[in-house]
């Protein structure tokens, strides 16, 4: 079974989001679909999809239960709302919102214990990539992001490999590098959390994944679905993505 997930960034109001999930409400399919959107439009959206396959989750999530944390969002602010997964993690958070490891491990520790799952991203820059430093600095996310987490946990998380480079670009990894390098990741998963854990664990392929190349991203041995930006947007895409899950 695969995992396909949306994540609309900051694009849609409530409205728009519902009417995007009522088109998308009778998309056939045995895999899990889920769709990320704006906190705002979390209430409406979880309405929308209603006796449908579609899952609601939140973009981010505080670690603390409340407090003086001006802009954040709890896990029972989430949960109230019937939203089931958050991000985090991802490279727009740790680009531009000052998000590290540190960070990360929080958030993710907070969704997992208010049984949210989190989707949790990882990925190197293009100036990693270039320095050959792929490994590195997925190993360290893994090693620094996963620290407190225990194995049982492991049961309610899915990763996301998104290399930076290719997230907005148009410009995605091979399905065959994406598939050497989740293997990679996933290898560091065994090491952390046993191979039972690592073979059992979602990591999802994103950046720029489109209904042009989701069939042969999905058919890799490693790649579990897609974490999906852009093309999550249009309906008939998206559908088209979660067709291309499909055996
Ligand atoms: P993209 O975004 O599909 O637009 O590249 C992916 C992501 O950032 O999750």
């Amino acid at each position: 079974m695969k995992i396909i997930a949306g994540n609309w960034k900051m694009n849609y109001t409530s409205a728009q989001g519902a009417q995007l999930i009522s088109r998308l409400k009778n998309v056939e399919t045995t895999d899990t679909v889920i769709v990320c959107v704006p906190f705002t439009s979390l209430a409406a959206c979880v309405l929308a999809a209603e006796g449908s396959k579609i899952r609601v989750g939140a973009q981010n999530i505080h670690w603390a239960e409340s407090g003086a944390f001006t802009g954040e969002v709890s896990a029972e602010m989430i949960k109230e709302t019937g939203a089931v997964y958050a991000i985090v993690g991802h490279s727009e958070r740790r680009q531009f919102f000052g998000e590290t490891d540190q960070t990360v491990l929080k958030r993710a520790l907070a969704a997992i214990k208010n049984d949210i799952i989190p989707i949790v991203c990882i990925g190197e820059t293009l100036e990693e990539r270039e320095r050959g430093e792929t490994k590195l600095v997925l190993s360290r996310q893994i090693r620094e992001g996963f620290k407190d987490i225990s194995a049982e946990m492991m049961k309610r998380v899915i990763v996301a490999y998104e290399p930076v480079w290719a997230i907005g670009t148009g410009r995605t990894a091979t399905s065959a590098d994406a598939n050497e390098t989740i293997g990679y990741a996933r290898g560091v998963f065994a090491e952390l959390f046993g191979n039972g854990a690592a073979a059992n664990l979602p990591i999802l392929y994103g950046g720029s994944v489109n209904e042009k190349n989701a069939r042969e991203l999905f058919s890799m041995k490693e790649i579990d679905g897609g974490l999906v930006g852009g093309a999550s947007l249009d309906a008939t895409k998206f559908i088209e993505i979660i067709n291309s899950a499909k055996i």
